[in-house]
């Protein structure tokens, strides 16, 4: 099988893909994307995805020439051209060429990278993870920028002491987000989470939605020191779902073992998701 990528309005193989030099993602690092995953060869939460892509867009200013319905059929395209048993699918608008290697000329370019969804660590889950603390803040947090200068340091910095994540903590004091996830907190028995300064999650409002409905939720800035003091801490994201945090930085989380709330929603999201999504459903859009 060849792994087949869309690239401005072709299929190619992948091994094959390639844009301008002169494209603005290259050479000032001006685009959107978004990343979602298959389940049962499904794609989950598709049109929540294409619309944060086109949310994202238009918070930095590039239109895109792609009307919604075309976005969904050009991704599920390149889905079905490639046939892993499940797949990340990452769609990318680039600035475009552009002549004078600053200004966006109205032409973004549209690239769909489906690859095969890796298996992530059992141990994440059952025993969960470490996470560190890093002093940053994306500019415009609202809109998924190829920019991840920050995020590619911080995990870095994450993965040299043995974390799995790095959370962004801004000039306040308060925790934001993490380079690829949302972050919440168990504290006085409300789940809570930020609201402003952070990019808002799919996966982090499927949670909000299934907590609502059996214990109080909290959308508001939250310490840095609340969350190391805090009972339970997860972080979800496209790419994880719900991972228990059991360390930040030095500070132990609860008893050291992932919560019970925790876990209730991570059974709970998963149920629904696989509720949703189905072996034998065939979804075309
Ligand atoms: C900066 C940032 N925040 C949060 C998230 C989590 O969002 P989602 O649950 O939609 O994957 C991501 C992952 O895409 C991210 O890159």
């Amino acid at each position: 099988m060849v792994q087949t990528y869309y690239v401005d309005g072709q299929f190619v193989a992948a091994s094959e893909a390639v844009i301008p030099v002169d494209d603005l993602a290259i050479m000032r690092g001006f685009g959107v994307f978004d990343l979602l995953r298959t389940l049962n060869g499904q794609p989950l939460f598709l049109k929540e995805h294409i619309r944060r892509l086109e949310d994202s867009a238009g918070r930095i200013g590039i239109q895109l020439p792609w009307s919604h319905r075309k976005l969904i059929d050009i991704v599920l395209d390149t889905l079905h051209r490639n046939s892993f048993e499940e797949s990340n699918i990452r769609i990318v608008v680039t600035g475009g060429s552009s002549t004078d290697f600053i200004t966006p000329q109205g032409k973004p370019r549209l690239l769909v990278l489906v690859t095969q969804a890796p298996v992530l660590p059992e141990k994440w889950y059952t025993d969960g993870v470490k996470i560190i603390t890093f002093f940053s803040e994306r500019s415009i947090p609202g809109a998924k920028s190829i920019d991840y200068i920050a995020a590619t340091i911080a995990l870095k910095k994450a993965q040299e002491q043995g974390a799995t994540e790095a959370v962004y903590v801004d000039h306040k004091g308060h925790v934001l987000e993490g380079t690829t996830s949302n972050i919440f907190a168990l504290i006085d028995g409300k789940l809570t989470t930020p609201g402003t300064g952070i990019l808002s999650g799919i996966t982090r409002k499927a949670v909000l939605e299934l907590a609502a409905k059996t214990l109080p939720v909290d959308i508001r800035d939250l310490g840095q020191d609340e969350l190391t003091s805090a009972g339970e801490v997860f972080i979800t994201g496209t790419n994880k779902m719900i991972v228990p945090v059991v360390q930040v930085d030095r500070a132990s989380i609860g008893d050291g073992r992932p919560g019970r709330v925790t876990q209730t929603l991570t059974r709970a999201l998963s149920k629904q998701i696989e509720d949703t999504y189905k072996k034998t459903k065939r979804i075309k859009s």
